[in-house]
């Protein structure tokens, strides 16, 4: 059986962007890499985790001992989310789902006809708002936010509207973190505390994660 501070314990993480399908050669896609969902994902299976990591479209490998559910869409990784939830003890969004999709898709791929092209959007599921109502009182949910402008009030909302646990806030203010890169500077915001961090690489800025979850989940106690 697997040893250290997470034995036992069931993780789910979230990781990379979603692509949301225009027609069958496009997409609505964004820049996340990955990196920083997949960096958690290795941190808590290294301390024992069994690990689901559901991970949109990137280019990146895991260690073996993680599950792996690769998915497309912000739908297909709501019901991989949904599904994997209920036996888990932790969840880690780390994704950057897209918050809008197409609201046909088109069979054929679209012409370029005419000098003007509107796409009707419609929004897809809050995976964490909807794991937030979901959640049992042993389970432990935990969100990013990446903001540009009023950080501290926008991830303090979104902990309280998605029932968070804690929050980890990025903003795109500080160079050389956040989408492809690889680093970070991450505080960590729950009711009680905002718990500020240096900048560092997303291995280490996972273990800074990791420790607060283990904090939260009270393990090895
Ligand atoms: O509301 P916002 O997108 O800024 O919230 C970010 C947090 O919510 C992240 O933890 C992200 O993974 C999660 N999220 C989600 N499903 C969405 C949108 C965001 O799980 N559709």
């Amino acid at each position: 059986t697997a040893q250290g501070q997470l034995a036992g314990k069931k993780v789910l993480i979230t990781a990379g962007p979603t692509y949301e399908k225009i027609d069958p050669v496009r997409f609505i896609g964004n820049y996340s890499s990955g990196k920083m969902g997949f960096a958690l994902a290795e941190e808590c299976s290294r301390r024992g985790a069994d690990v689901v990591l559901v991970a949109g479209p990137v280019n990146l490998q895991c260690s073996a001992a993680i599950r792996r559910i690769d998915v497309e869409s912000a739908d297909e990784m709501h019901a991989a989310c949904i599904k994997a939830f209920a036996q888990s003890d932790a969840a880690i969004l780390c994704a950057a789902v897209a918050d809008f999709k197409p609201s046909d898709v088109v069979a054929q791929k679209i012409k370029r006809e005419g000098n003007k092209l509107t796409l009707e959007l419609t929004s897809t599921p809050d995976i964490a708002a909807a794991l937030g109502r979901e959640k049992q009182s042993n389970q432990v949910l935990v969100g990013f936010a990446l903001e540009t402008d009023n950080e501290e009030t926008n991830a303090l909302k979104k902990l309280k509207s998605k029932n968070l646990d804690f929050i980890v806030l990025n903003s795109l203010r500080n160079e050389g973190t956040c989408f492809g890169t690889d680093n970070n500077k991450v505080n960590i915001i729950s009711d009680s505390e905002n718990r500020q961090f240096d900048f560092k690489s997303k291995p280490e800025v996972a273990k800074d994660i990791v420790d607060y979850l283990c904090e939260r989940m009270k393990c090895g106690e």
